[in-house]
Order: C-alpha cells, then structure tokens, then sequence
C-alpha cells in the first residue's frame, strides 16, 4: 500500500491508488467511447451474480470485435483483490474494457490493438438504502440512444442527459419512451406489477441491455409462482399499474412511487415489490455462503 489515502484501482497490470492511475489521451474509450462496460454488486465482501455480468461482457466484447483484456481466473482475481484491498464490505465493482490506444486518433479500429482494462470499488448502502423502503420517482422522456442497446457501451451520453434531466425534474430516475413503449430506465431496467399479481416486462431486444439484475428478479418471481409477461407495453399502462419497479446492480429492486406527477399504489413500496426484494437478498445470502466455501 502507499501513503495515498486514495482507493486503490486497477489499470492494465497495476493496483495504484486512484490519485497515481492514468490512462492515456489516446485510448479509444476516451476519443470515442469504445468500450464497453459491467457493474457487480458486492455484498458481504461477495460478489454477486458475478458470472453472468462476465458473460455479458462477453458478449458485448464479442459484439464490437474485441478481445478479453485478460483469462478468466485473472478478472475475478482482480475483483477479489480490489475488494481487499480497499477493505469494502459493500458496494460495487465497475469494470471497463476499452480497445486500446494506438498513439494517434484514427477512426477504424487499430491493426494491433491492446484492450486496455480499468477496475474500480465504489462503497455503496445496498442493503440498507432508504429509498428502499420510501421507493423512488421516475421522469419519462423519449429515448435518444443508439439502436445497439443491447451492448452495455461505455457511450452513455444520452442516459447522461436524461438522468441529469430526471435529477432536475426532483426524480430518481429516468423513465424512457421510444415509438409510445417503455424501453427502460436511465441506468435500470423496469417493470411494474398488474393487478392480478403478474409481472410485466419488454422482451429483451436491441432496444434495450440485457439486465442481469431483472434475469435474476424474473428467475425468483417464476419459482415463486409469478406469472410473467413478457411485451411491450406504455407509459399510460405502467402509471395505472399497482405497482412498478427497478432493477439493477446498484438499485437491485426498488419500488417507484411516482412516475411524472402520478403517484403509483397508494405512493408507497407495495407487497410485490418487497417480497421480491427480499427474495433477491434471500439468492445473494446463498451466493455469498458459497464463495465463502470457494475462497476459504
Ligand atoms: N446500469 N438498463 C440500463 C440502460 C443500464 O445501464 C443498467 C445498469 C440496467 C440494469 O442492468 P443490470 O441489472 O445488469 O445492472 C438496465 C449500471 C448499473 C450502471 O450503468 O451503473
């Protein structure tokens, strides 16, 4: 460790404190955001669902013609290390592969290219985060992304925008609309709750990422006898619905109490909801006993 306070990140090779960690001018993550990226929750020092976010990021790799910065053994190492090393009980992982620098900036991708891979810690209150249990608003607004969603790319200007157009509307997050459907929130996925206790989702396409999260959420819901829907389906319908949610590493599963200016349910986190987000905890209880028979 060095006398920096700073928390330690990982950077093509080293562990440095965050302060000392650069990356250069002419990596392509940096001219054109190209790259693409993955966000783990840790709880308990664990990680959770940590194998399909690798698979998804192999698939995004594999998507844009890069190549694993690394083998398998040695990302999770990394994890594990950084979790360590910055002593973080919870919170998350934020892993970025990008395709390199080539020393110039030029637009077709480079004839040799060095992936370049960067891991940081960010502690975050999952388990205990109020808006849990208060639930959180959402604004809608058209969805201006490019039409490969399904690629978790570093390019996030347009969630940018609309979250920072949530943040200024007093939301949490944002809620996007494409052709008159629900694609998804700003850095979530949703779904909401009909009145016959059934869950509404938009089937995964390229209009939107593949959340681990609401796979997680979905797989919990069906073993706990929840039907599931899976269509497209309006705004209108999600503001009349019962009960509405988010989904992803850093929310997990939250209840929203307002969309726009319409109060979901009676405004409050409804039985569903919370049911599934204590299932959720229930599977991550279960996943942190194992790696801990796996890393003893
Ligand atoms: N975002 N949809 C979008 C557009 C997202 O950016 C995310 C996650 C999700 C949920 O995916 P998952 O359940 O795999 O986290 C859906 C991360 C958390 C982020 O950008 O910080």
């Amino acid at each position: 460790m060095s006398a920096s306070s700073a928390p330690m990140v990982y950077v093509n090779g080293d562990y440095l404190p965050a302060d000392q960690a650069k990356i250069s001018i002419f990596d392509r993550g940096f001219l054109f955001a190209d790259g693409v990226y993955e966000v783990t929750a840790v709880l308990k020092r664990c990680l959770i669902d940590y194998a399909p976010h690798i698979e998804r990021l192999k698939r995004s790799l594999r998507e844009l013609d890069m190549a694993m910065p690394c083998s398998d053994d040695e990302l999770e190492r990394i994890h594990r290390q950084l979790i360590e090393m910055n002593d973080m009980d919870e919170g998350t992982i934020y892993l970025q592969v990008t395709r390199g620098d080539e020393g110039c900036r030029n637009f077709p991708f480079p004839e040799d290219a060095k992936p370049s891979l960067v891991l940081f810690t960010q502690p975050v209150n999952l388990s205990e985060d109020p808006k849990a249990d208060t639930g959180v608003f959402l604004a809608s607004m058209p969805d201006i992304r490019w039409a490969r969603r399904d690629i978790k790319s570093v390019a996030l200007l347009a969630q940018v925008l609309a979250k920072q157009e949530a943040k200024a509307r007093g939301a949490h997050e944002a809620v996007m609309l494409q052709d008159g459907f629900v694609t998804e929130g700003g850095s979530s996925a949703l779904g909401f709750v009909k009145a016959d206790g059934s869950i509404v989702l938009r089937p995964f396409s390229n209009t939107i990422l593949p959340s681990i999260t609401r796979q997680a959420v979905t797989k919990l819901a069906d073993q706990s006898g929840v039907a599931i829907e899976e269509r497209l389906f309006t705004l209108d319908e999600m503001m009349a619905a019962q009960e509405v949610f988010t989904a992803s590493a850093t929310s997990l599963v939250t209840a929203v109490v307002k969309i726009d200016e319409q109060r979901i349910g009676g405004g409050q986190p409804g039985p569903v909801v919370r049911k599934l987000r204590a299932l959720y905890f229930e599977m991550a209880e279960q996943q942190i006993h194992e790696q801990a028979d796996a890393w003893s």
